[in-house]
């Protein structure tokens, strides 16, 4: 499938994620040159940005051709959701074109709650035991509520930018949440069905796939810090910061989920004759050293990716079922610098001092843009800043290092990424 001669590739996004697959994918032999669309101020450094959105199909089709790319990679899931490799294939110019990512069947894992629900029933993998309604079934879904205890879960069945969950802890709420979903149309479509579930409680653990549809190996697992505020509190962001590996998740319990969890699900792929090549996250609970699927995505996590990538030191050039992938052993944590207000409103435009002043740690940028020669602040999630050491400790010192040096107005990150993982570690010892 791949050319030994270095070839153009183009990689869709404009995160954290997409700056350390560029700073990952550029430093292959393989990379004749990287493309980036849209890209941030980080990924510049590695290839060239493009202005065009992750979703502006025939725009990619154009780029594609004009620039003779031979490989697409796929950040984030709203291209996957809406059929870019579908796009792709049915394309007699851009059918041959490897993209690394699923088709729209595959990508509903992540697209429809109440599909990857029903996908895990059907192959005996273990998760939180449910029931899915409609618009018309606000009555059966209150019924059901009520049959559970709290604290309950709701999920809207579509792509809600990881806003589409409810946790609330009385049932009046919890009643409230489904009839906003279904009755108020909150979330707009991706609310038109819910998924109301068992709460598992127990400690995240994210685990990545890559698959070819056959064959599949299981990347360093990570951890990430999903709230806003330090000890796990306030409203839920896209990602404060992520530690991998993860300690907890040691042999025993990673030979559960490739047993229990990553096998069924390539399997069952394949049974569903769903084509399937990319990358699957597997979002996971440890309920008492049983892991249980929380939801899949259909692309890799982010945070995550800027402290899984950067652990793999080379991976061999071989087909997905020779390849072995080489691990650096040290641990890596990210630390996620963020614009004041964020989750919420935030203002954008403020220049970021000191980029040159991190140290050891990586900078990844997230959430950047070039503005009169400067870099400056232009999202939620601004810089991931990656450092390593032997242990947890030593990383997050690089990294708080590189938070404490960069600066920009209104900066904001949290002091306890990692610490609840050290605790578990001194408690087994
Ligand atoms: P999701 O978008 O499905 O990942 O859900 C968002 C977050 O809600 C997850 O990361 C978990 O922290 C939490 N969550 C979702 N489902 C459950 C569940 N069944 N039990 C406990 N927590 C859950
Ligand atoms: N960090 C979680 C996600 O990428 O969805």
């Amino acid at each position: 499938m791949f050319q030994s001669v270095p070839y153009n590739i183009l990689l869709l996004g404009s995160g954290g994620r997409e700056h350390a697959f560029a700073r990952s994918l550029s430093a292959s032999p393989r990379c004749k040159h990287l493309f980036i669309a849209p890209g941030n101020a980080g990924t510049a450094a590695h290839g060239s940005n493009v202005s065009i959105s992750p979703t502006d199909f025939p725009a990619i089709r154009d780029l594609v051709l004009r620039e003779d790319i031979q490989l697409v990679v796929i950040g984030p899931e709203d291209p996957l959701v809406q059929g870019v490799v579908d796009y792709f294939r049915e394309d007699s110019e851009l059918r041959h074109i490897p993209v690394i990512g699923p088709t729209r069947s595959g990508a509903r894992l992540e697209g429809s709650k109440e599909f990857s629900k029903g996908f895990m029933q059907r192959h005996g993998i273990p998760t939180a035991a449910y029931k899915s309604f409609g618009k018309g079934e606000v009555k059966e879904a209150l019924d059901f509520l009520s049959t559970l205890s709290p604290p309950y879960v709701i999920k809207a069945d579509g792509l809600a930018a990881g806003k589409g969950v409810l946790i609330p802890d009385t049932l009046q709420v919890a009643e409230e949440g489904v009839r906003e979903m279904l009755e108020s149309g909150r979330f707009g479509q991706a609310g038109d069905r819910v998924v109301i579930e068992e709460f598992l409680p127990g400690i995240e653990l994210s685990v990545f796939v890559l698959t070819d549809g056959r064959n599949y190996i299981i990347l360093p697992e990570a951890k990430d810090y999903k709230r806003i505020g330090e000890g796990d509190t306030g409203p839920n962001t896209g990602g404060m910061g992520a530690v991998s590996p993860v300690p907890f998740a040691d042999s025993d319990f990673m030979h559960k989920v490739e047993e229990c969890i990553v096998k069924p699900t390539v399997i069952g792929l394949d049974q569903e004759e769903i084509p399937y090549r990319g990358f699957i996250f597997i979002g996971l609970m440890n309920v008492n050293g049983d892991p249980f699927v929380i939801e899949y995505n259909c692309r890799m996590g982010d945070p995550e990716t800027e402290v899984v990538l950067p652990l793999l030191e080379a991976v061999a050039e071989q087909r997905l079922d020779r390849m072995e992938l080489d691990v650096d052993p040290r641990t890596a944590t990210t630390v996620m610098m963020v614009s004041g207000g964020y989750p919420g409103n935030y203002d954008k435009g403020f220049g970021i001092r000191k980029l040159d002043q991190a140290g050891d740690a990586i900078v990844f940028h997230a959430g950047t843009t070039m503005q009169d020669g400067s870099v400056v602040t232009n999202g939620g999630r601004v810089l991931a800043l990656t450092g390593f050491g032997v242990g947890i400790a030593e990383a997050l010192e690089q990294s708080y290092a590189a938070a404490k040096a960069i600066d920009f107005d209104y900066a904001y990150y949290r002091r306890d990424i990692g610490r609840d993982l050290m605790s578990v570690n001194h408690s087994t010892e």
